[in-house]
């Protein structure tokens, strides 16, 4: 694990002050780099030590087997999993007769730093040789924001001692590199090892080309690089490549106080249709235009793009640096998983690592998108696209399932559903109501009624059917929803679960209401006035589990009357339960794997009264255990809202710090977007209240005591919203838009209206302590303290 305080506090840097071999693997997510097209995971230059090689490709995919000891009908029969592809990254250096390798001669210093504002990973190194030759590496690293194919490093040597020194670069391009087995079973295993099939390499002076093809899904990828040399000394630069490999030298004899400096320029490119020569050219053309930007270039309009991000963007916390630092990192991570997506989907791990295979889930819909709704919207269309995509694919899932419109996959990278587990799989339907949602909340936030004529509805149209068609209205007219699982995953297949109901409630009353909005296109897709009403009559229907009894809301029909998990007898190392129980015994008793009605209370908190959402909060907070990195931050806003400011901190601590930290100790896999994501969720939704239920935005803010201030701007239809929150005010301004433009807000159920003209300043009223103190299965409370405040 990352132990505490890996990475010194500050406000926009990453950095880590020496190289821990033992946390290698969590370093090379934390620092990895992306676009949301390509993404590189942060691995040394020279290639080894690794933890896990990894260069992504969004979408590039292998198909494989998903072997099941006893099949059933419509259970998926391949799935996709992420690739690693050709390696570009390498940089090896010889030091006279030695191989600069960390693990031998003497490691004088080392340094990395994420840089959230420039977009790049720089490494310094002092190293001496086994043999007692020093040399000083500097490099840095970028993935491209404005050139989608492209990353590039600066690659700097200099001789540390005071004799010259004979240096050999070996520039690389590795494709099928060895990695750590990805599966036991054998089948997978041949699939998965060595997956791409040479087809060309080509070399030329200063660089040269890799094609390759997978074998079953029949993707082709090319990378290339090319360098520029730079320094006094007389140099030789030659290519040669293989297969599998090509390789660009640069020998020179360099003297103390000179510089060797290698630009390396690296392109991808990857299809599914298009020929070899044109993926041929179309790598050559975007290494010309790298090229032609140059280093410096490249730097600038990094810099330039990642600027304009930050000021709508950025989030300012006074009182705790170490979230502040977090949420950056947090909104930086997003930013890179989403950025240059363009139509293809958001991973769970964005492209930081081969964890769930790749695949994206509601992640994306639920903890990613609402940030990028208010910060970078048009990265949250590109995934809207994406979706609507993969429509087909969710036609034929719900053909299969004889279910009527969309069944999206829980999850998948194309597509097709990749879940071969039903509980915890595709009877997860509630993923049709988060993608409805995202498409509402992207529409109010943005005005874009072009995406929602041509997208928007037929998501919100074709999700509504899947529920008319999954649920039924028993003898009394109550609409239900049973057998499916709702986001808790140790509550499995039961009817009515309440996040699935609510959520699906607001799905079906939003597809009617787009339906009388484009009535055209509505009847293109087949609508009639008797369908909406009937999505009308199911929404105004709806089942909605509660309790009388213990006046509590049920997470599922009949969750409360279930037998109690034996919390007292669990002990510590038995978590995350999973692990170490039969899912038959968490499928049968009250333990909640993450936020689930408590979830429902935050997305759809128009259908609670206070009190409710009060008791409803203490029940559940007793029996969740947080097995899941998606529970924290929803935690945290709950908490904020039913009084518990103090309590919202330290889940917001939790979801804030999960992989500077490795809380979870799987950060090796890639980092955890949606918790990435959840810091700012509970930042603005929790101790900023915010929410959007009538299509309004309302906020509520109240910091815990710790908190000083939190600032944050929000992009809504066009304007820039900047909320400022102190202890015991809050300042609203509007800025962008036209001079003109207003816009009516809610605080604390105030109504307000904001012009360009003025800020407005309100007082936060007392918060008046009500509830008892929550409590957690043993053990299970918020995994971080407050650090004691700095004298
Ligand atoms: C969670 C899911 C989540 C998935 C991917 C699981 O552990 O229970 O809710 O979608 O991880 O992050």
């Amino acid at each position: 694990m990352i132990r505490e305080r890996a990475y010194p506090v500050e406000p926009w840097h990453v950095r880590e002050t020496r190289l821990d071999m033992d946390v290698l693997a969590q370093s090379e997510s934390v620092f990895a780099l992306s676009n949301g097209h390509v993404g590189l995971r942060g691995n040394l230059d020279e290639g080894e030590p690794h933890g896990l090689p990894g260069t992504y490709l969004n979408s590039f995919y292998e198909l494989r087997p998903l072997p099941y000891a006893e099949a059933g009908f419509g259970f998926p029969e391949s799935g996709q999993t992420v690739v690693n592809v050709t390696n570009g990254k390498l940089i090896r250096l010889l030091v006279d007769d030695e191989p600069l390798d960390v693990r031998y001669g003497e490691l004088l210093s080392h340094e990395r730093v994420l840089d959230m504002r420039d977009g790049t990973l720089h490494r310094s190194v002092h190293w001496r040789s086994p043999a007692g030759r020093e040399v000083r590496v500097r490099s840095t690293r970028l993935v491209s924001f404005r050139q989608r194919a492209a990353a590039a490093i600066n690659y700097e040597v200099e001789v540390a001692d005071d004799k010259p020194l004979r240096l050999i670069i070996q520039s690389e391009l590795v494709a099928n590199e060895t990695l750590p087995p990805q599966s036991k079973d054998p089948r997978v295993a041949a699939v998965l090892e060595s997956p791409l099939l040479a087809e060309e390499e080509l070399t030329t002076d200063d660089g040269g080309l890799l094609i390759h093809r997978t074998k079953v899904s029949g993707l082709r990828v090319a990378a290339a690089m090319d360098h520029e040399v730079q320094t006094e000394a007389r140099t030789t630069v030659e290519s040669e490549g293989y297969e599998d490999w090509v390789r660009t030298t640069i020998a020179c004899v360099l003297k103390p106080g000179e510089t060797l400096r290698v630009v390396k320029y690296l392109v991808y490119g990857w299809s599914s249709r298009r020929s070899l020569p044109a993926l041929r050219d179309q790598v050559g053309a975007a290494l010309a235009a790298a090229r032609l930007d140059g280093w410096e270039g490249l730097l600038r309009e990094q810099r330039e793009y990642l600027d304009d991000f930050w000021k709508s963007a950025d989030v300012l916390v006074e009182g705790d640096p170490e979230v502040q630092q977090a949420v950056r990192f947090g909104l930086f991570h997003v930013l890179q998983a989403g950025a240059r997506a363009e139509r293809r989907p958001i991973a769970a791990k964005g492209l930081t690592g081969p964890g769930y295979d790749g695949h994206a889930f509601w992640d994306t819909e639920m903890f990613v998108l609402p940030v990028l709704t208010y910060t970078h919207p048009p990265a949250v269309r590109d995934a809207l696209y994406w979706r609507h995509r993969t429509l087909a694919a969710a036609h034929e899932r719900a053909r299969t399932l004889n279910l009527k419109g969309a069944a999206f996959p829980w999850r998948t990278i194309e597509g097709p559903e990749s879940s071969g587990y039903w509980p915890a799989g595709t009877a997860a339907f509630h993923i049709a109501a988060d993608v409805a949602d995202a498409v509402r909340r992207y529409v109010l936030a943005t005005c874009d009624t072009d995406v929602e004529r041509e997208i928007g509805l037929e998501l919100l149209v074709e999700t509504a059917r899947l529920w008319r068609s999954l649920g039924h209205h028993d003898r009394h007219g109550q609409f239900h929803i049973d057998g499916v699982t709702g986001p808790d995953e140790y509550t499995a297949v039961k009817n009515d679960n309440i996040y699935t109901n609510l959520m699906a409630q607001r799905n079906l009353i939003s597809a009617a209401d787009a339906v009388m909005r484009y009535r055209d296109e509505a009847f293109h897709l087949g609508v009639t006035d008797e369908e909406a009403a009937a999505w009308r009559d199911a929404a105004a229907s709806m089942h909605i589990p509660y309790d009388e009894e213990i006046d509590v809301h049920e997470q599922v029909e009949g969750f409360t009357r279930l037998q109690e998990w034996e919390f007292a007898e669990t002990p510590a190392e038995k978590y995350p339960l999973l692990l170490h129980y039969p899912y038959f015994d968490l499928y049968r008793k009250q333990v909640v794997k993450q936020s689930d009605l408590v979830l429902a209370m935050h997305w759809r908190g128009d259908a609670f009264t206070p009190d409710q959402k009060l008791r409803n909060f203490l029940y559940y907070e007793r029996r969740t255990v947080r097995d899941s990195s998606l529970s924290a931050c929803t935690q945290a806003v709950l908490a904020a809202e039913v009084g518990y400011p103090e309590l919202a901190h330290l889940y917001l601590r939790e979801a804030a710090l999960m992989d500077l930290h490795d809380l979870n100790e799987n950060t090796r896999d890639g980092v955890h977007m949606a918790s990435l994501a959840g810091a700012w969720i509970a930042l603005i939704a929790g101790f900023g209240g915010l929410r959007d239920h009538d299509g309004m935005l309302s906020f509520a803010p109240r910091l815990s005591s710790r908190l000083s201030r939190l600032e944050f701007s929000l992009q809504w239809r066009g304007m820039r919203l900047r909320v400022d929150v102190r202890p015991h005010q809050t300042t609203y301004t509007l800025r962008d838009g036209e001079s003109d433009d207003t816009m009516d807000l809610r605080h604390h159920g105030e109504r307000i209206q904001l012009t360009r003209a003025e800020p407005v300043t309100v007082p936060i009223p007392q918060l008046e302590v009500s509830g008892p103190t929550p409590e957690q299965p043993p053990g299970r409370g918020p995994l971080l303290r407050l650090p004691e405040r700095s004298p």
